[in-house]
């Protein structure tokens, strides 16, 4: 392990935060702290994000620093946008759910089975439309780095879930995202937004009965043994935004913000090359582990499709129909 990338270790973790990662950049280097809310080693956040600081720390070292802070254990989902605007953390990767008070456009990664798979996704991400989507909040400060793929999303609940019928009166877990909220209303269920340090809690007390997400977040974060079953929907991408602020790129000086864009950009390329293997694993562990998995025939599916339809419509204004157009053709 390169000493400069910092990992939850026993001894880190009896440290307090600040005291222990603060403590790993040497002086005089320009340190950027990485947040973000996963966790767990073979998730796919956790490993782009260690990746780009290994490789930062090791072939710019003496001119950038970048540490790490996973779990949640520097800023949450509902702070860390805020924070990043400040100035109290340089680099985040919150998925693309999670923007609807920066910019309505994001919702177009969110309707339900707009992308097939993770490449229909990656080939849009790689689009003009796709590259352009990343500086839609430019005006706000962000700056997009890349895109870094997580999954593909599955319905997690205390009961089995064959049809979307099946769902009608359950509250469920979701990220704050309308569109989001519009799809569980169309299944009949209640939508709960929440933050995702919550909801291990929340399916475990009943609060709510059931989430979405990615074979990697059931897995890490233990989703499955507070669950019946996971049934594989398939339903919607996971991805995230990897981003910085326009305050800390500009505060670089011209061969430093080079180098750093040069290792962002080829960490991307890499660790979406990954994404597949690791979910794939990652179900095999909640297997192994004793979860269950539902696997819906092709009439289920067609279902589940059919049902999700109106949200689409509702959200065509917001998004744009010509964006929508070309998402569901990549
Ligand atoms: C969630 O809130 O469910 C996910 O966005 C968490 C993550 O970053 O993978």
């Amino acid at each position: 392990m390169i000493k400069k990338n910092i990992r939850p270790t026993a001894i880190a973790l009896a440290l307090s935060v600040s005291s222990a990662f603060a403590s790993e950049c040497d002086p005089g280097e320009v340190v950027a702290k990485l947040s973000h809310v996963t966790g767990g080693t073979t998730h796919p956040k956790v490993v782009a994000a260690n990746a780009l600081a290994d490789r930062v720390n090791k072939e710019m070292n003496g001119k950038l620093c970048i540490e790490v802070f996973p779990s949640s254990t520097l800023f949450g989902d509902s702070k860390e946008l805020e924070a990043l605007l400040l100035g109290d953390v340089q680099i985040l990767a919150p998925s693309l759910s999670k923007f609807g008070s920066y910019t309505r456009k994001y919702g177009v990664f969110d309707l339900p089975f707009m992308f097939k798979d993770m490449d229909a996704a990656i080939r849009f991400t790689n689009s003009d439309a796709g590259k352009d989507l990343l500086n839609a909040m430019n005006n706000v400060g962000f700056v997009g780095l890349g895109y870094w793929m997580s999954g593909m999303k599955y319905f997690s609940a205390n009961k089995a879930l064959a049809l979307p019928t099946d769902a009608k009166g359950l509250k469920f877990r979701v990220q704050s995202s309308d569109v989001a909220k519009a799809m569980i209303a169309a299944m009949g269920g209640s939508p709960q937004p929440m933050a995702f340090k919550e909801v291990y809690g929340a399916l475990q007390t009943g609060v709510v009965d059931g989430q979405e997400n990615t074979w990697s977040n059931i897995y890490t974060k233990k989703f499955f043994e507070v669950q019946d079953s996971v049934t594989e929907t398939s339903h919607q991408l996971l991805a995230y935004l990897f981003m910085t602020s326009s305050e800390f790129l500009d505060g670089l000086t011209p061969e430093v913000r080079a180098q750093f864009l040069k290792i962002a950009n080829e960490v991307t390329q890499t660790a979406n090359q990954n994404v597949k293997a690791k979910e794939l694993s990652n179900r095999a562990n909640i297997l192994k582990s004793g979860g269950k998995i539902n696997v819906l025939t092709a009439e289920q599916r067609a279902k589940w499709v059919e049902a999700m339809k109106p949200v689409w419509k509702k959200f065509e204004n917001d998004i744009g129909a010509e964006l929508i157009k070309t998402a569901a053709g990549a």
